[in-house]
């Protein structure tokens, strides 16, 4: 395959797992990821493999973002960014379902492709079906001279170094990022002011840092993840930005551990799941210092109502938000676009030590592929 490193030299080290090291590498992906991507002084990104001009990022009417799996949740924060800071509608749809249903594209449409692979075989038919029907296409990938990457001919490389573990990680954060800074630029050909914009890329440059002291917590979440090892299901749920992230926390749990895992809108789960809840099925409730946190507080004591036990996600500073809650994990404090960077991280460490507690096989899980080039 076409590759830029070679698979066979990548090590685990010191850590146990691929997915361990690759967690704790999300620092530095982060960072290889925005060098030389910011301008604080513009206040917007550089994002030369783009090759669009400012004038053509104002000419964007739409952004469609398609992919599968992690990926398509990274598209989803993006989808919220692109509409939150730039006012620009923005779409995310799985990569097989946008490529059958035969979608409606005007030539002003920007169709983003995520793929950590390059290499997915639906998301890949989406790109030639976008191609087909005119529009604007990138790829966000990982894998440079991927076939994703060759056939969108634009896009932005993750430089996130080699994803080895099964269960993406570093990727998903990477991929974040990169949607943020699409934001920022098309953001700032519109309505987003120059300070506003050198305000948002000081946080983005800060997330590394943000990581950081999530993965310093390590032993905290690890005690947490030992109590509820032994669930066969687990609940997690979120608003807004942390709607893909309940999403995503569960992918993880379900990928590695295999404990049944489902991520809701914290406002859905009373439309059926909450009939699920008892003793042993834990809620993972997302209640960062975001707007939405206070009726998410409001469901997740609905869940403690029907015994379910709740580990609280809560901004620092904001601890008290986890009072009469079962176990708390504390994440930085940063503005909702930037939200969710800190708070997967928790949500990797929680499933990779409910896994490791259970015994599983955590970088070859059963029945999954790296990459999936069938449909
Ligand atoms: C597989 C992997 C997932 C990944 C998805 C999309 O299902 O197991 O971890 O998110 O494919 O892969 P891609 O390479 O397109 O990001």
């Amino acid at each position: 395959t076409a590759m830029d490193w070679d698979e066979g030299a990548a090590e685990k080290g010191e850590f146990e797992h691929f997915m361990l090291k690759e967690m704790f590498e999300q620092p530095q992906a982060i960072r290889n990821t925005i060098r030389g991507r910011l301008d604080f002084e513009m206040g917007t990104a550089v994002l030369s493999g783009l090759d669009f001009s400012e004038r053509d990022a104002a000419q964007i009417n739409r952004v469609l973002v398609v992919g599968c799996g992690t990926s398509m949740h990274a598209g989803m924060v993006g989808e919220y960014a692109i509409e939150e800071m730039a006012g620009v509608n923005a779409e995310v749809e799985q990569a097989a379902e946008f490529r059958y249903r035969n979608p409606i594209i005007t030539p002003n449409d920007l169709v983003i492709a995520i793929s950590q692979s390059g290499e997915t075989a639906d998301t890949l038919a989406a790109v030639r079906e976008a191609r087909q029907k005119g529009a604007l296409v990138a790829g966000i990938c990982n894998v440079v001279g991927s076939t994703i990457a060759r056939e969108t001919g634009r896009g932005v490389y993750l430089h996130a170094g080699p994803e080895i573990g099964v269960a993406s990680t570093k990727a998903f954060t990477c991929q974040v990022s990169v949607m943020l800074m699409m934001a920022l630029k098309i953001a700032r050909t519109r309505r987003l002011a120059g300070h506003a914009g050198t305000q948002f890329a000081r946080w983005i440059q800060r997330m590394p840092e943000l990581v950081e002291q999530v993965l310093k917590q390590n032993d905290v979440i690890k005690a947490v993840a030992r109590k509820y090892a032994k669930c066969d299901h687990a609940f997690f749920i979120g608003r807004g930005y942390l709607f893909p992230v309940a999403l995503e926390g569960a992918l993880k749990l379900k990928e590695i551990s295999y404990v049944h895992a489902e991520g809701y809108h914290a406002a859905e789960l009373k439309h059926g799941p909450i009939a699920l809840l008892e003793e042993n099925t834990p809620v993972i409730a997302l209640l960062n210092n975001i707007p939405g946190k206070d009726k998410t507080m409001g469901n997740a004591e609905e869940c403690k109502a029907r015994n379910a036990p709740v580990i609280a996600v809560v901004s620092e500073g904001d601890e008290a938000v986890a009072e009469g809650f079962d176990d708390v994990i504390v994440v930085p404090d940063c503005p909702p676009a930037i939200c969710p960077i800190p708070t997967v991280v928790a949500l990797q460490l929680l499933a990779y030590h409910i896994a490791a507690a259970r015994g599983c096989e955590i970088d070859q899980p059963r029945n999954l592929a790296k990459s999936v080039t069938v449909e």
